[in-house]
């Protein structure tokens, strides 16, 4: 209608300042809703946000949160602000256990009181433990086995009972192993300490790390080290796409394994790597790293019927494409 301007819908994305939730706030963007940031950058990047509104605090902050929550009125709040890396969690768990779960209660709290009822979890495949059935589907058993693991089991636990009890409804996604930059090259992965293989591989590739240290060879796998499902960013953002929509619709709750259903060993990711960026990858073998399981693969049958989800770039060639186009960029940062 001539002069009417439309308001974009408000979805609230905490964590959006890091790695997956900036490509998410990016995505929403480009799909017409109004993405509004919420995040400490204890870890992520003010300027990877993009002309989004960032609001800087913590989301266990219970005056902070309600305020926010108040104020901007979302229709749906995705979380992305979890702490990731497994073995802090073993050294460290009451920082896991603070974050990744009573922050989380604590956010929970303020949308109830706001009536915000829509909520999209970002979940992990460490919430499987070590594999009993390959691939991992939605009803294989949930046994963690470090307290990263576990606090994001309690947490989608926590969701059940608030959809039962208060009808609050989710949709957890458990990502297997993230991985890529956005294709445009404008964002990427910017951990500090960073711990994922991918851009580790890269940056020995590019010369700004002595070697990549191969943790285990002597795993049952065909090669004698892990596999691994990796599954691009984009990819990851389009499920949470589908899933937001589908919830706005008045969709239930739900719960998705995403991964593209293929195996790399660390190995594979090397030669990878060597192929893409034409250089050779400097290697070491050490012992293997503890809580690491042999092989995850997902089976994400259940996200592609029910989300209609298709992964765009399946191709771990494409993933690692886009991550060195990003750490190449990035490393005159
Ligand atoms: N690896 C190496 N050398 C390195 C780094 C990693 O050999 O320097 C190996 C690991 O042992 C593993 C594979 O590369 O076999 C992938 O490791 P990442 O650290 O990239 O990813 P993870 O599989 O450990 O972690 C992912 C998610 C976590 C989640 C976990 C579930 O990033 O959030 O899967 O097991 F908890």
């Amino acid at each position: 209608m001539k002069g009417v301007k439309l308001e974009r819908i408000p979805i609230l994305v905490l964590g959006g300042a890091g790695y997956i939730g900036s490509h998410m706030v990016k995505m929403l963007g480009r799909a017409g809703y109004r993405p509004v940031v919420i995040d400490d950058l204890s870890s992520g990047h003010a300027d990877a946000v993009g002309d989004a509104e960032l609001r800087i605090g913590s989301f266990g902050d219970e005056a902070f949160i309600n305020e926010a929550i108040r104020t901007i009125m979302p229709a749906a709040v995705m979380h992305f602000a979890s702490f990731i890396q497994v073995g802090e969690s073993v050294r460290d768990p009451a920082k896991y256990y603070q974050n990744n779960f009573n922050a989380t209660h604590t956010l929970l709290e303020a949308m109830r009181r706001h009536d915000v009822n829509k909520f999209i979890f970002s979940s992990t495949a460490a919430i499987f433990g070590n594999p009993i059935t390959t691939p991992i589907n939605e009803s294989h058993p949930t046994q963690p086995i470090n307290p990263y693991g576990r606090t994001k089991l309690f947490v989608e636990q926590m969701l059940k009972d608030y959809d039962t009890a208060y009808g609050l409804k989710s949709v957890c996604l458990r990502y297997f192993n993230a991985a890529g930059a956005d294709p445009d090259g404008e964002l990427g992965e910017r951990h500090d300490p960073e711990t994922h293989l991918i851009p580790l591989v890269l940056r020995a590739a590019a010369g700004r790390s002595s070697h990549i240290t191969v943790f285990g060879t002597d795993y049952d796998t065909p090669d004698g080290t892990c596999i691994r499902d990796y599954v691009h960013v984009h990819d990851l953002c389009s499920a949470h796409l589908l899933a937001l929509n589908q919830l706005l619709d008045g969709a239930d709750s739900a719960w998705f394994n995403l991964g593209n259903g293929n195996g790399f060993s660390v190995r594979e990711v090397i030669d990878t790597v060597e192929k893409i960026t034409g250089r050779e990858v400097p290697i070491e073998y050490g012992p293997r790293r503890e809580g690491d399981p042999p092989a995850l693969i997902a089976d994400a049958a259940a996200a592609r019927r029910q989300l209609n989800w298709t992964p765009s770039y399946p191709m771990l060639a494409d993933i690692v494409r886009h991550a060195w186009a990003w750490e190449s960029s990035n490393a005159i940062r």
